[in-house]
Formats: C-alpha cells, sequence, structure tokens
C-alpha cells in the first residue's frame, strides 16, 4: 500500500479548523465509515426507495407537500428549537464552526428546521393550515447500537397553524397508514398528553418536590436539570435516573382543564378511525418543544431502540422562533428502524428488485461494437439494457445474463452481424429464436409490453 506521502500536504488553515495535522494516513481512515454511520448499497437501496415512495403516496393522499431543507443549520436553530438542556443539544449534536466562523449544526431532527423555513419563506400567508413532510438524513453523536446511528433517516410531517384535536388523530392516522400499507399491523400507538404553559408550572414544581431528597442519587447532568428543566430528568437514559424516575408525578396528574379537554377530543377522533392506542402517562418525549398531545409508536422484536415513531404538538414552538403564536404538530419516523422492522416480521421486500430487461451478449470486435450501439438505443427507447464491459467468453455472457434475472438475451456474433441477424432467447421459455437486427426493438417492445 502507498504511504500516503503524494497527498497534497494539510495546510496551516486546515490545522486551525481541527484537522489534525498528519505526516502520513492511516489508509484504515481511507476504508472505513464513521462510526454510527450505514452505506446503503444495491439490492438495499430499493428498499428504500420503496419505503420513499410509500411514505410519499400516503402523504400525496394526506394532501401534505414535500419540503426539502438544508442538512445543516444555524447552531443556534436547535439551540431555541430542541431546547438548550435537551440531550440532544448537551450531548448529541454535529457543532462545529465554518471558515466563516458561524457555528453551524448538522441537523438533529427535522421540526426546527421545517419551523425556520415556514417563518423565512413566510409559508403562514398562504391558506393555513400548512402541510408538510420531509425524508432526509439526521444526524446525532448517540452511542451506536441496532436501531441508533450517528446518521439515521427520517420520514417526518409537520403541520402547521391548527390546534384542532382532529389535527392530533389524524397525524397519528396517517403514521399508521404508512404502517399499514407496509403491512406493520398491530403495532401499538403510546399517548399521553404534557401540558401546556398554563400547567407546566404545577408539574414542573411536583417534579422538584419529587425529586428534592433524591438529588444526590441523580446522575451528575440530571442534578442540573433539577435546577434548570426538571422535566428532562424523565427521559434521562441513565438506569439510576429512570429508576427514581418511576413513581415521579404525571403531567397528566397536573393537567389544566384545557389540555384535559384537548386530550380527551383527541383521543374520542383516534377511536373514530379506530386507531387501537394505550394512554401512556408517563410518556414524555426528549425534545423540549411539545404541548398537549405526545406519542410514540413502539415495536418489539428490534432491540432496545423500540420506537419506530415520535411526535407530538408543539403550539409554543413557532413564537418561540419569532413568529406570531403558531400552533403545530407533527411526528418522524426512523427509516432504518422501519426496515429492521419490516425484516424481523418477515416482510420481504426483496421481490423489490428490479432487474435489466435485456443482456446483450456478443463475441468479436464488430458485433460488440454493434451491441454498444443497440445498448443505448434500447436504453433510449426505455428498455433496461446491460451488456459485457470486459471482453468475456460467451459461456461466461451467458451466465452474468442468468444472473441478472433479464427477461431476454441478444446474442450477436461475426455470422449474425454478416446476416443482419440477433439470436433472441426469452429466459422465461428457453425458446431461442432469429430477428432481423432492424426490427429487434418492435420485437421486445411488444414482448415487454405483452409481459408486463
Ligand atoms: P425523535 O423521537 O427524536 O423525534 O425521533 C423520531 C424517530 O427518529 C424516533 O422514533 C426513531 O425512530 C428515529 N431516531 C431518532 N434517533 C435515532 C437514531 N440515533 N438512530 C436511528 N433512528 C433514530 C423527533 O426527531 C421529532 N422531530 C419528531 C417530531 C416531528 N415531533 C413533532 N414533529
Amino acid at each position: 500500500m502507498p504511504d500516503g506521502k503524494h497527498l497534497k500536504p494539510l495546510t496551516d488553515k486546515m490545522f486551525r479548523f481541527n484537522i489534525p495535522l498528519i505526516e502520513g494516513v492511516d489508509y484504515k481512515m481511507l476504508t472505513t465509515r464513521p462510526r454510527g454511520t450505514n452505506d446503503i448499497l444495491p439490492g438495499e437501496v430499493e428498499k428504500w426507495h420503496y419505503l420513499e415512495k410509500v411514505c410519499r403516496r400516503v402523504c400525496s393522499d394526506f394532501g401534505y407537500q414535500e419540503i426539502r431543507t438544508p442538512i445543516f443549520e444555524h447552531t443556534e436553530l436547535f439551540l431555541r428549537g430542541v431546547g438548550e438542556t435537551t440531550d440532544i443539544v448537551e450531548k448529541e449534536m454535529y457543532s462545529f464552526y465554518d471558515r466563516g466562523e458561524r457555528s453551524i449544526t448538522l441537523r438533529p431532527e427535522g421540526t426546527a428546521s421545517t419551523v425556520r423555513a415556514f417563518l423565512e419563506n413566510k409559508l403562514y400567508a398562504e391558506p393555513q393550515p400548512t402541510k408538510l413532510y420531509y425524508i432526509g438524513p439526521m444526524f446525532r453523536y448517540d452511542r451506536p447500537q441496532a436501531g441508533r446511528y450517528r446518521q439515521f433517516h427520517q420520514f417526518g410531517i409537520e403541520v402547521f397553524g391548527s390546534n384542532h384535536p382532529s389535527v392530533d388523530a389524524e397525524v397519528i392516522g396517517l403514521a399508521c397508514t404508512v404502517l399499514e400499507k407496509l403491512q406493520l399491523t398491530g403495532l401499538k400507538v403510546h399517548i399521553n398528553t404534557v401540558g401546556c404553559p398554563q400547567c407546566r408550572p404545577r408539574h414542573l414544581k411536583a417534579l422538584v418536590d419529587y425529586f428534592s431528597d433524591k438529588k444526590d442519587k441523580l446522575c451528575k447532568t440530571c442534578q442540573e436539570r433539577l435546577n434548570k428543566n426538571p422535566l428532562r430528568i424523565l427521559d434521562c437514559k441513565s438506569d439510576i435516573c429512570r429508576e427514581l424516575a418511576k413513581d415521579a408525578p404525571t403531567t397528566r396528574s397536573s393537567a389544566c382543564p384545557s389540555c384535559e379537554v384537548h386530550f380527551t377530543k383527541v383521543l374520542k377522533y383516534l377511536d373514530a378511525l379506530g386507531i387501537e392506542y394505550v394512554v401512556d402517562p408517563r410518556l414524555v418525549r426528549g425534545l423540549d418543544y411539545y404541548t398537549h398531545t405526545a406519542f410514540e409508536i413502539l415495536v418489539e422484536g428490534i432491540g432496545a431502540q423500540s420506537a419506530i415513531c415520535g411526535g407530538g404538538r408543539y403550539d409554543g414552538l413557532i413564537e418561540q422562533c419569532g413568529g406570531k403564536p403558531t400552533p403545530g404538530i407533527g411526528f418522524a419516523m426512523g427509516m432504518e428502524r422501519l426496515l429492521l422492522t419490516l425484516e424481523t416480521k418477515g416482510i420481504d421486500l426483496s421481490q423489490l428488485l428490479t432487474h435489466p430487461d435485456v443482456y446483450i451478449a456478443a463475441i468479436g470486435e464488430k458485433p460488440q461494437e454493434e451491441a454498444f450501439k443497440l445498448a443505448m438505443e434500447l436504453r433510449r427507447k426505455g428498455i433496461s439494457t446491460e451488456k459485457d464491459y470486459l471482453d468475456k467468453s460467451l459461456k461466461a455472457q451467458l451466465k452474468a445474463a442468468d444472473r441478472l434475472g433479464v427477461k431476454y438475451t441478444l446474442i450477436l456474433g461475426d455470422e449474425e452481424l454478416k446476416a443482419r441477424k440477433i439470436v433472441v432467447k426469452e429466459m422465461a421459455k428457453s425458446e431461442q429464436t432469429e430477428i432481423p437486427i432492424d426490427d429487434i426493438i418492435n420485437y421486445l417492445e411488444r414482448g415487454l409490453k405483452t409481459n408486463d
């Protein structure tokens, strides 16, 4: 292996931006992906296309439009949007200074960015509510394990501009429809009300009272949280804090009448949709912006990371980010967790693999040339075509055609070329016939149409 000395020396400027100044290069770094990231390889990517297609289709049926926001944003957006005392902000953000010395963060979630885009692009001036969806990578410096990665993908939706409880039920209904379309039935929705600015102070006080005499046993971060934001203790990942939080006062026990009315109506709408749920008074979410409804869809059998979907209402977030008071609600699903769930439930998406329609096996220089032109022509006509690029023997080319699972193999040698004919093998029937080269496109088009 080369020693890497031919690589451009790293400059002072790079050193300033924390890129380590190294003489050689550890080639392991060039052939190993960063921890917690994944390559999505051919064979796997088709499943992603399918998932994305289902999500897009359901969103379109529900009247949601796609939004694509930048992968990185100003760090301030997440400090304000997600909350300074959340695990995400305290421990998990990929933040860095860019070359203009601005603090930038790779987005850890999609809600804050969607709110920012709603405000910046004045989407509030359009007829309300605004119903948006997104699919894309998110980044959290988390401890990687099955279903938990540092780069992962979310499909999420956000609705701005309505606080009607039917919207809460519709949002949950959309998530359930996506799961149903993927044949993932029987997953339970866990739902809770997490309070609003009216009742939250009462709940916070109850939490401070409850945890005060347990303070010394809490983890260091939670000891600080007790003063800053005791609600966050409830979703601490440390086993000790979890155990201590088991009997903590629930949000529902402090809920004000308006929270209770809203929650009861949401449950009524869910009943009307026939959606099964579990009211889970211990459910809290790891982000600060939630008010009223919070929910998660949990699944067994994919390891410790059982939440496939999480979301809720955040009626104060848009105002907190500088907009006029505007209610909001949404959810995000972890795409990797969705795929893991499909796998553990034995739902096979491998039939989604696409196969080329045609393989052209050619032997000899002239036939290769003709095959090259024909392949291009077929592809332009929308017939997916594969050919040999390595001067393989006829036997090896036929084997390749078989492995690719094509519908037709065309065979072209000097003799066929002289006669302006091509041998066509229909793989399903093992039949072989000779067709004039000039008729081959029509022949294949007809055949592929009847096979459709
Ligand atoms: P979240 O609960 O942090 O909520 O994430 C939503 C989903 O993303 C989780 O249920 C899980 O499936 C997936 N997820 C989260 N972290 C990871 C990870 N490290 N690796 C793999 N999958 C992960 C939010 O992000 C909110 N923005 C959801 C929302 C939208 N609430 C309202 N609108």
